[in-house]
């Protein structure tokens, strides 16, 4: 059991099981990529340990860019979007994996999305750890997903609660009060 501020988290997902389905999804993208040179996007500040584990098992040559948006506040998706920040090379006729730590609403990714489609990359693909299918609103294909998960918040593995909460190596989920 885990509290953070006024809020209770149990375990949800163990670390063993994320490492296993990490290998299993770079397993995927090596195949994928094997005859092409994608520049991976980690979208900070949730992904960056997801991105990191994943990252270490591709065999693939690939460049690696980091950016920031924020649209989240407590528990609540705002749907507020802020502009990407950080994208200083241009990204057209170039193969992009876009690395996320969850997809909720969907509105963050779209979001990232549009912004890198509109340069005209030769391809786009996303991966992201988790996803509430649930919470869509926002139809988006997801070409790498490690877990479908019901529409709760959660927390642990580079997640936060209001800034805390990031560094655990399984994954938590609040108790409903
Ligand atoms: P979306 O725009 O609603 O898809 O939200 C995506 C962003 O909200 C993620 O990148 C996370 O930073 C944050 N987020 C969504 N759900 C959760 C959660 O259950 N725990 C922690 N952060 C979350």
């Amino acid at each position: 059991m885990l509290t953070i501020k006024d809020k209770t988290f149990v375990p949800f997902i163990t670390a063993d099981t994320i490492q296993a389905r990490i290998q299993e999804l770079a397993g995927q993208i090596n195949q994928d990529y094997a005859t092409r040179q994608p520049r991976i996007i980690i979208v900070l500040n949730g992904a960056f340990i997801f991105a990191a584990d994943l990252i270490k098992h591709l065999t693939i040559t690939c460049e690696i860019t980091f950016i920031r948006v924020a649209s989240y506040s407590a528990t609540q998706s705002t749907g507020q979007l802020k502009q990407i920040i950080g994208l200083n090379e241009p990204v057209a006729n170039q193969d992009l994996i876009v690395i996320e730590d969850i997809v909720d609403t969907g509105f963050t990714i779209c979001e990232i999305c549009d912004q890198l489609k509109a340069q005209q990359p030769a391809s786009l693909s996303i991966a992201t750890l988790l996803f509430k299918p649930v919470a869509l609103r926002k139809p988006i294909d997801l070409q790498y997903v490690g877990f479908e998960i019901e529409n709760r918040f959660v927390l642990g593995y580079g997640l936060d609660y209001d800034g805390l909460g990031r560094n655990t190596q399984d994954i938590f989920v609040l108790v409903e009060a």
